[in-house]
């Protein structure tokens, strides 16, 4: 059985002073929940101080981005080993990214081999715009980005990636895909391709988290399908409350999921 794992992105929210009272307020209550693995993505001045507070708790902490240079001339850049020295994870390829910041496959899977490199445990993000989605294209998307992102990688390295659906038409509108949707892409489009490039049984270890709108009253239906394995969650996250309602839902869903297995 796949563990659940739901990992906040805070995007660009959060001064420090706001990201360590938001933490505070989260840590006690999310670390009850220890059958889910569970992140949080600051923004990257808030990381050294998120990282104190997480220090030794169950919640981990992840960099929304990185560079794929070791040092140098990139003003305005961060190296992969100076986020792994705070961070435990690293999100690659965010829709937002590719959209704002011409981030390309190639330059995802530069990113993420970096990552890799440094010790961090990436999060590869995936997923079709509404006019693809509209055009049938989404397997098309979801192929290519998936086949360029991780190219070269090995099935030993995979062991420390994990897949995020994240359809851009349900990112922050309120919309989010129908449990029976996001399932279908997972487990009909992704994790076949996972099997084809590092074989079946590693393809099958691997998590596919969904993204996009998910809420405290989606969280459960969500996660009780059977290859969505936990969530990556925007404005959700941004509040003690919600998140830690999300991360309550996915541990009542693994509890529900271990007994029917057993
Ligand atoms: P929302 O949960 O705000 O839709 O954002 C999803 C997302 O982009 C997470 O990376």
């Amino acid at each position: 059985m796949r563990r659940l794992f739901v990992a906040g992105n805070w995007k660009m929210n959060k001064t420090i002073a706001e990201a360590e009272v938001l933490v505070q307020e989260m840590l006690p209550r999310v670390d009850a929940f220890a059958n889910v693995d569970k992140a949080v993505c600051p923004p990257y001045t808030a990381l050294p101080a998120v990282a104190a507070c997480c220090k030794n708790t169950g919640l981990k902490v992840g960099t929304q981005n990185l560079y794929w240079e070791e040092s140098g001339a990139y003003t305005g850049e961060i190296a992969p080993k100076m986020v792994a020295e705070i961070c435990d994870y690293a999100i690659v390829g965010h829709s937002e990214r590719r959209e704002y910041f011409a981030e390309t496959d190639e330059t995802v899977n530069k990113r993420l081999k970096a990552a890799l490199a440094a010790g961090l445990h990436v999060i590869v993000c995936v997923g079709e715009t509404l006019e693809e989605n509209e055009a049938g294209q989404t397997e098309a998307v979801v192929t290519r980005q998936l086949t360029q992102g991780l190219a070269g990688i090995s099935e030993a390295q995979a062991a420390d990636i994990t897949i995020a659906y994240e359809p851009v038409w349900a990112i922050g509108t309120g919309r989010a895909a129908t449990p029976e949707d996001a399932n279908d892409v997972h487990k009909d489009v992704i994790r076949p391709l996972l099997a084809k490039q590092f074989g079946e049984k590693r393809a099958q270890a691997m998590r596919i988290q969904y993204g996009g709108s998910i809420k405290p009253d989606n969280a459960a239906e969500l996660f009780s399908m059977s290859d969505i394995d936990g969530g990556l969650v925007g404005g959700a996250s941004l509040t003690a409350d919600s998140f830690v309602s999300i991360i309550e839902a996915a541990s009542m869903v693994a509890i529900v999921m271990a007994e029917t297995e057993s």
